[in-house]
């Protein structure tokens, strides 16, 4: 098969590309992205940008299947608007097989919820491609190894109220897309890709400390108190916006979920939040 993986510059596309040619040999893997300098061999490099559609036209050609990963692009309306425009390329390419990942919790909502973005590019995809799969990501573990970065020192976890997520390392969602992607099958399959646990603010900090020897607790702080500390940091408006909404989206049981689609599609057990947090200090 000859495979497309969009993103493939970034974490979670050369992840996949790895997968594949480590797990799945034999196939044809082609990266795309806007830096083509940037995916690796044996991959192939294509120029693809979302928004510039006559470059996915190209970038998408002669591929069996692909691989839809969102862009960082946080203004509300913006990753909607580029995986429609994905959607439709790879339609029109004739792609076989089109793999979206898209987001834990994605559920009409709306505007400016994020949840939008992806429940509008998962609507768009089942209407438009005869052969789809979606594959919804819980938080990435390696985000509680940054925060753990961030706040170990002060002694405490923030959050908005008691929060809990079925933290999935990045690598396992690769995974599972490579997997699906190769497989041939799953179509019209909406996954959920989550860790083999959920884990609340309190037990997240205690698996940071058991790990580091550090004292580490989980404190609740108000929105106002949240945003101050954030842009206090440095972080820009839109960026605290995000991570404002999937804070309280962890309040609120957006990525309280754990399911077995994981070991579904690829035989094996997840990873533990404690083992990539282990691995990440190691
Ligand atoms: N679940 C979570 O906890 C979590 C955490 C962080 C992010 N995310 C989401 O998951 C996505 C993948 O994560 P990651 O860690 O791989 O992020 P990443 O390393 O920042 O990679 C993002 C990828 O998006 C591509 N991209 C950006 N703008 C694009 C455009 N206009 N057209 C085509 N490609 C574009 C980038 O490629 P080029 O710049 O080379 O084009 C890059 O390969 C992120 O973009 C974000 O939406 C999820």
């Amino acid at each position: 098969m000859k495979i497309g993986v969009s993103g493939a510059s970034g974490q979670l596309g050369k992840a996949i590309v790895q997968d594949l040619i480590a797990s799945h040999a034999g196939h044809g893997v082609i990266g795309i992205s806007r830096s083509q300098g940037n995916i690796q061999a044996p991959a192939k490099g294509r120029f693809g940008d979302y928004d510039q559609p006559a470059s996915l036209a190209a970038a998408y050609q002669d591929l069996d299947a692909i691989v839809l990963i969102p862009s960082l692009d946080v203004v509300p309306g913006a990753r909607a608007k580029q995986f429609v425009t994905a959607i439709d390329a790879a339609v029109e390419a004739g792609v076989k097989h089109i793999v979206l990942v898209s987001n834990a919790g994605t559920k009409d909502l709306p505007a400016p919820s994020m949840h939008v973005d992806f429940w509008v590019a998962e609507q768009h995809l089942i209407r438009a491609a005869a052969t789809w799969t979606i594959l919804r990501m819980n938080l990435y573990a390696e985000v509680v190894f940054r925060e753990a970065q961030m706040l170990i020192d002060s002694g405490a976890l923030i959050g908005l109220g008691e929060e809990s997520a079925g933290f999935v390392a990045r690598e396992d969602l690769a995974a599972a897309v490579a997997a699906v992607l190769v497989s041939g099958s799953h179509a019209g399959a909406i996954y959920d890709i989550t860790g083999p646990e959920r884990v609340t603010g309190a037990q997240k900090a205690a698996v940071i400390a058991e790990v580091t020897g550090k004292p580490l607790g989980f404190a609740v702080v108000t929105e106002d108190q949240f945003r101050a500390g954030m842009a206090h940091a440095g972080l820009p408006g839109p960026v605290v916006d995000l991570v404002v909404q999937i804070k309280k989206g962890m309040v609120g049981h957006a990525y309280d979920i754990v399911t077995g689609h994981f070991e579904l599609i690829t035989g094996r057990k997840p990873r533990p939040l404690r083992d990539v947090i282990a691995a990440a200090f190691s």
